[in-house]
């Protein structure tokens, strides 16, 4: 038993390292291309990543009936040293959220950890706490409670794609209340993974919620190319009724 949990961790390893080689290749190819990755379900990566799983996709029939009613957005961003952009005084998350909230309105909840130093702030030791988290399938407390949802017919739920996969502090967040009868909205800041299947796996966790078309934005685009990610922000709200 103990030889046969070497093995399974030895091929997580392998592919965790694989995932990571297709980010940092990935990433090189779009600095070659200098400015022309941005968001949007247009984004390469975005796009293999969701037709890949397109069997399992919940309901995206997108939006036009989504503007309507009070919406919120829950984000996870982190400041610090940040993969491509070096320290950072806003997240590249955080820049994406401000973008929604100030074509729709909506309130803002950020999921911070309960502990204040749980996330490190150097890149490659944040990396090594994410990898663990994941691999344990950690539920990171997060500080306070999300606000009354019955206040909100659309939430608006975005991350940055950790090792191809939500950050495990959002799972604590998505099994923490009832987002049944909701429409959830996934959006990911990313350095070449896209959506990474944001949609799938949050209508996975959030039985009953009606997900609906996300968006990938390049988060090195969101700190320096700001027009351009408001452009496609702005385009996906409007598909969406906002
Ligand atoms: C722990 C960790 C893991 C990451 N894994 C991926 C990944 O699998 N795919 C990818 O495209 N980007 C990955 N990135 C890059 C982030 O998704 C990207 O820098 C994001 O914009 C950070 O957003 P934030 O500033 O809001 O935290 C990773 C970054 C970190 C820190």
């Amino acid at each position: 038993m103990k030889g046969m949990n070497g093995a399974l961790r030895r091929v997580k390893m392998i592919a965790l390292l694989l995932l990571a080689a297709a980010f940092v290749l990935s990433f090189a190819a779009c600095k070659g291309s200098a400015g022309t990755a941005s968001g949007g379900q247009s984004g390469g990566a975005a796009q293999a990543d969701t037709s890949a799983a397109a069997d399992d996709l919940p309901d995206i029939s997108g939006g036009k009936d989504a503007g309507t009613g009070k919406a919120l957005v829950i984000y996870f961003s982190r400041t610090g040293e940040q993969y491509t952009v070096g320290v950072i005084e806003k997240g590249n998350t955080a820049i994406v959220v401000e973008m929604i909230a100030d074509r729709t309105g909506a309130d803002i909840f950020e999921v911070l950890p309960v502990e204040e130093d749980y996330y490190p702030y150097t890149y490659s030791e944040l990396t090594e706490v994410a990898m663990k988290e994941q691999d344990e399938g950690a539920r990171p407390a997060y500080q306070g409670g999300l606000p009354d949802l019955s206040l909100y017919d659309t939430i608006f739920i975005g991350a940055p794609v950790w090792w191809g996969d939500w950050p495990m502090i959002m799972y604590t967040v998505f099994e923490s209340a009832d987002f049944s009868g909701k429409k959830l909205v996934p959006f990911s800041t990313h350095e070449g993974s896209g959506l990474s299947g944001f949609d799938r796996k949050l209508s996975s966790a959030c039985h009953g919620s009606d997900v609906l078309e996300g968006l990938a934005v390049r988060g090195n685009d969101a700190q320096n190319d700001q027009d351009k990610v408001r452009g496609a922000v702005n385009d996906w709200l409007s598909e969406l009724g906002f």
